[in-house]
């Protein structure tokens, strides 16, 4: 092991929100749910990579794209001495584009759920970029974060890629675009969302001939059956992924192919044949209802990137 390595630890932000709360409360509903933020363990992150390389994923790469062409601009925008801020930090790939161009970087600090995995990718961060300042956060964006100053001078820049923004609801995007402001004390906000298109292309990109996607959506119930020792038996249902146009959205759930009863924390659930259990939207918007929405969360639209066949945009929003 290369113990030598400067390794900054990741610090827990203070927050409560456990999935066996959430998944007892989502399982109770007449409706059933699980929220998806918890896909992402060291499992999921690594199965949700996978399907960043497939080939009907096409968002990831061409995002990638638009960051390296327009590196030098965003830099730019970013300005000198920005700490850069990432909410749901993931594999740490896309960062690494603006960390290139950036105008000396007075810190990175990423944020991620997933606490395990996260600690792996800092450490090899760490070893590609040694000069760099790194607070690797474990937490939840979707709670409040105060992050603590650092010393010297330093102007914040959000970044939050790869259309995570989508999972949420209009109303909830809203609030997020609002709570990433407050987190960024007038800084700006870098946005990736992913546009409105060809639904049987939309279609694709969720229901992948490999059956990735479907992997990651029954690790939920993999998770569970590891962590809480729940006895869902994963072949027991389907992995269903539609795109309602009327809401701009891929829906995810996982469908109960038989009644069956699941034991879990001490309780039994029981899911009807057919029964659906929602796991996931992931809004579609134009460039033109994304300005519209981050104008209304209090932010600036400033620059916005797209590429030839508009499949996805980057934004940069500065706060008002
Ligand atoms: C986390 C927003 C990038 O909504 O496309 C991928 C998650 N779900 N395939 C998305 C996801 C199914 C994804 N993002």
């Amino acid at each position: 092991m290369d113990t030598n390595l400067a390794r900054p630890q990741a610090i827990a932000v203070p927050q409560q929100d456990s999935f066996a709360g959430s998944l007892l409360n989502g399982l109770r509903k007449t409706s059933k749910e699980i929220a998806c933020k918890y896909f992402y363990d060291d499992t999921g992150s690594r199965l949700f990579d996978a399907i960043c390389e497939l080939p009907e994923y096409y968002q990831t790469r061409t995002e990638m794209a638009l960051l390296k062409r327009h590196a030098g601009e965003i830099a730019a925008l970013m300005g000198e001495n920005a700490e850069i801020v990432e909410f749901g930090a993931g594999s740490l790939r896309k960062v690494r584009i603006l960390l290139d161009a950036a105008h000396n970087p007075r810190a990175y600090t990423p944020l991620d759920i997933s606490g395990d995995y996260l600690r792996n990718v800092v450490r090899s961060l760490a070893a590609d970029y040694p000069a760099l300042t790194l607070r690797p956060l474990v937490g939840d964006f979707t709670l409040p974060l105060e992050i603590p100053a650092l010393p010297g001078p330093a102007r914040r820049a959000g970044f939050f890629p790869g259309s995570t923004i989508g999972n949420f609801k209009p109303d909830a995007a809203m609030a997020q675009l609002r709570r990433m402001r407050a987190t960024l004390h007038g800084g700006g906000l870098l946005v990736g969302v992913d546009l409105v298109k060809d639904p049987v292309r939309l279609h694709a990109a969720y229901n992948d001939a490999a059956g990735v996607t479907a992997l990651f959506n029954k690790n939920l119930l993999a998770r569970a059956n590891r962590e809480l020792d729940a006895d869902f038996d994963l072949d027991g249902f389907a992995h269903y992924a539609p795109y309602n146009a009327g809401a701009h959205r891929i829906e995810m759930y996982l469908v109960s192919l038989k009644r069956q009863s699941v034991g879990l924390c001490g309780q039994r659930f029981e899911f009807a044949q057919g029964e659906p259990v929602h796991t996931e939207d992931s809004h579609k918007y134009t460039i033109e209802s994304f300005r519209e929405m981050a104008a209304r969360a209090g932010f600036n639209p400033r620059a916005v990137w797209t590429d030839q066949d508009r499949l996805f945009s980057v934004h940069w929003l500065e706060s008002l």
